[in-house]
């Protein structure tokens, strides 16, 4: 059996009467990977129900081509949430979630400012909006997010505390390739040169964090690292390399004992990617 789909609020709503016991929510923009597989994975083991959500959020795009370009695959998508076990999947059209003469949105201030809100400008308005949308409209207990997008993983959490919603963000390890490139729907816009040359991304975060166990702690010489590793492939062009703290996203000189976040953003081509690890490892619960 298909599994049940809500396309409206008032379906969304009567679905989730029904629903008793604890309810676990993987956000997402569709075009699915094994990434988003695992946030599935995690929600099914912690939750009596697992609501998915499936919209490509038009006002997270600062970009039009970007949001053209987003891939999109429902009837697949539904079969891969079928198979992981959700109980609903929630997939509205725009003028469901943004109808005619909407204009409230939630805004964090000052850690959407560095990283990639320097680069997105209005990108974390967008997100914290829908996200926002989507924890009123399904009532989760917990929601579910990847460590790949960790600037939004920390907004959002920001966002939960100052705006007292009732659910718990649970931070799943970003999921990669064998040679280390994290999964991304945007991978499936890398021609083939492209996707041999995007590992790169990976090698250089793994250069940084040789050199911090090693003991380096000038946040300088592990910027300078990665972008040594990445001025040797001649596809990559670096939108920014960040070494900064885990929790404020500040940018840091030199590195004390506190969590760190090594970041960077990419492009291949047109697709713009990007990835991080924490120091030291899996500090940052
Ligand atoms: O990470 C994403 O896919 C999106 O930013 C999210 C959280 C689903 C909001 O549109």
């Amino acid at each position: 059996m298909a599994v049940e789909t809500a396309e409206t609020i008032e379906t969304l709503r009567a679905a989730r009467q029904q629903m008793s016991g604890s309810v676990g929510l993987v956000p997402t923009m569709g075009a699915l990977h094994e990434g988003h597989l695992a946030l599935v994975q995690q929600a099914r083991s912690e939750n009596d129900h697992v609501i998915a959500t499936i919209f490509v959020n038009p006002t997270q795009f600062n970009d039009a081509a970007d949001f053209a370009a987003y891939p999109h695959d429902l009837a697949h998508d539904l079969e891969l949430f079928e198979r992981g076990g959700v109980d609903l999947v929630f997939a509205p059209m725009p003028d469901v979630m943004y109808p005619s003469g909407y204009q409230t949105y939630v805004t964090v201030e000052q850690m959407t400012q560095p990283l990639e809100g320097a680069h997105r400008p209005g990108h974390f308005r967008g997100v914290t909006t829908v996200v926002a949308k989507l924890f009123n409209l399904t009532q989760p207990h917990r929601a579910y997010f990847g460590q790949k997008d960790a600037q939004q993983v920390a907004v959002i959490q920001r966002m939960v505390d100052d705006m007292n919603f009732p659910l718990a963000v649970v931070v799943c390890p970003t999921v990669r390739e064998p040679d280390g490139l994290a999964m991304s729907s945007r991978n499936r816009n890398l021609t083939r040169a492209q996707r041999q040359a995007a590992p790169v991304l990976y090698q250089a975060l793994m250069a940084a964090q040789a050199a911090y166990q090693r003991g380096e702690r000038s946040s300088k010489i592990l910027r300078r690292l990665m972008r040594d590793v990445l001025a040797q492939e001649p596809l990559a062009d670096v939108d920014y390399v960040s070494v900064a703290d885990a929790r404020s996203l500040e940018e840091l000189t030199q590195l004390t004992d506190q969590p760190v976040l090594v970041s960077l953003a990419v492009r291949i081509g047109q697709t713009r990617l990007i990835d991080n690890v924490l120091l030291p490892a899996q500090s940052y619960a």
